[in-house]
C-alpha cells in the first residue's frame, strides 16, 4: 500500500481532528502518500482531494470541528455517484480509506468496499456514543461536558426562581449523552429512548420531589427520546403541574463544537493510528475501537447493526440519587 486517503463524513465531532491528525501522522511514518477528502463522500464525488503533510496537520490537535469539513451526501446514496467516487480513487491511485464518522459513514463505505473493494477502516467519531465496538466515540466526552457546563448555569438559575427544568440534549437514537449528563449534572430524571417513560412517571417525580421540599428540579430529555420532544413534555407537565413554575431549554449544535477534552484528544490519536496500522495490516472493512484499554476492530455490519446496550442501572442511579 502507497497512497491512502482520510475523510470526516456525517456529524461533526470535537476530536475529528485529532484523528485527522494521526492518521496522517501514522501514514507519512509509514512511508505513504496521504490524501485529504474534503467534505466526506461529497469531495470525493466531486474530486476534492489534497494531499497532506505533516505540517498540514499540525497546531490542529486541540481544535473542534474537522479540518477537512462534512457532509451527508445524498448522491452517494446512487450507484452513479459512487462510480464518480470510484473514478477519482482510480485517476489518484488511492488504495485504501480512513473514514472518520458514525453509523452513516460506515454505512456508505461498507457498500462502497462491497462494490468496488477499496479497503476501508472506519474510526468512530460522533457525540451520541452510539457505536457498537468502542467504549466511546470520539467526541462524546466533550459533548457531555459541554452539556454539563450548561446545565451547571441551569442549576443557578433554576434554584434561584424555584423552578422546574427540562433540558434536551442531543442523541438521535441513543441516550448516552442525556444519561452521563443527568448523573453529573445531579438531575432528577433522565429520559432516553432505550427506556420506556410516561407523562405520569414524570409527574411523580416532580410531585415527589415537591413533597420532599425540593425547590428546584431539573430533567434531562434526550433528543431521541419516545415520548416527544422537551418542549413537548415540559407543555404536557405545565397542564398537569399548574403550580410549578416550569421551563425548557434545547442545547443543540453547542454540544458538537469547542475544544476536545483530553480524553477525546487521546481517543482521537489512538484510533487514528490504529486505522492505518489497521489498513498495514491488510484489514478492511472494519472500525477500529476501544474496549478495555485495547485497540479492537468490529465489523462494519456489526458495528452498524448491533446496538451498544446502554447501561440500565445508570438510570435507576439517577433515582435513587435524586431523592
Ligand atoms: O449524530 C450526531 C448528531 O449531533 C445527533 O445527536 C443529532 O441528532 C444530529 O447529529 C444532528 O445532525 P445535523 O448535523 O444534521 O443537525
Amino acid at each position: 500500500m502507497k497512497k491512502i486517503a482520510v475523510l470526516t463524513s456525517g456529524g461533526d465531532a470535537p476530536g475529528m481532528n485529532a484523528a485527522i491528525r494521526a492518521a496522517v501522522r501514522a501514514g507519512l511514518y509509514n512511508h505513504l502518500e496521504v490524501y485529504g477528502i474534503i467534505r466526506g463522500y461529497k469531495g470525493l464525488i466531486d474530486g476534492d482531494i489534497r494531499r497532506l503533510e505533516s505540517k498540514d496537520v499540525s497546531n490542529i490537535i486541540q481544535r473542534g470541528g474537522t479540518i477537512l469539513k462534512s457532509a451527508r451526501s445524498d448522491e452517494f446514496r446512487t450507484k452513479q455517484g459512487r462510480d464518480k467516487a470510484y473514478e477519482n480513487i482510480i485517476k489518484l491511485g488511492i488504495e485504501g480509506i480512513v473514514a472518520i464518522g458514525g453509523n452513516g459513514t460506515f454505512t456508505g463505505a461498507e457498500i462502497f468496499m462491497k462494490e468496488f473493494g477499496i479497503p476501508t477502516i472506519g474510526v468512530p467519531g460522533t457525540i451520541d456514543n452510539d457505536l457498537y465496538g468502542t467504549d466511546y466515540t470520539i467526541g462524546f466526552d466533550t459533548a457531555v461536558n459541554t452539556a454539563l457546563d450548561a446545565i451547571d448555569k441551569i442549576r443557578d438559575t433554576a434554584d434561584s426562581h424555584d423552578r422546574v427544568f427540562f433540558v434536551e440534549v442531543m442523541g438521535r437514537d441513543s441516550g448516552y449523552i442525556a444519561i452521563q449528563t443527568g448523573i453529573g449534572g445531579g438531575a432528577e430524571m433522565v429520559m432516553v429512548p432505550e427506556n420506556p417513560d410516561s407523562i405520569e412517571g414524570v409527574i411523580d417525580t416532580l410531585s415527589a420531589g415537591r413533597d420532599r421540599k425540593k425547590s428546584s428540579s431539573l430533567i434531562v430529555v434526550a433528543e431521541g427520546e419516545d415520548l416527544g420532544d422537551a418542549h413537548y413534555i415540559s407543555v404536557k407537565a405545565k397542564e398537569m403541574l399548574p403550580h410549578m413554575d416550569i421551563r425548557m431549554t434545547t442545547l443543540g449544535h453547542v454540544q458538537r463544537g469547542g475544544a476536545p477534552t483530553a480524553l477525546d484528544r487521546i481517543l482521537g490519536s489512538r484510533l487514528g493510528l490504529a486505522a492505518v496500522e489497521g489498513l498495514l495490516e491488510g484489514r478492511k472493512d472494519v472500525m477500529a475501537g476501544i474496549i478495555n484499554d485495547q485497540v479492537v476492530y468490529t465489523s462494519f455490519h456489526d458495528s452498524i447493526n448491533l446496538k451498544k446496550p446502554l447501561n440500565k442501572d445508570l438510570i435507576k442511579m439517577v433515582n435513587i440519587l435524586s431523592i
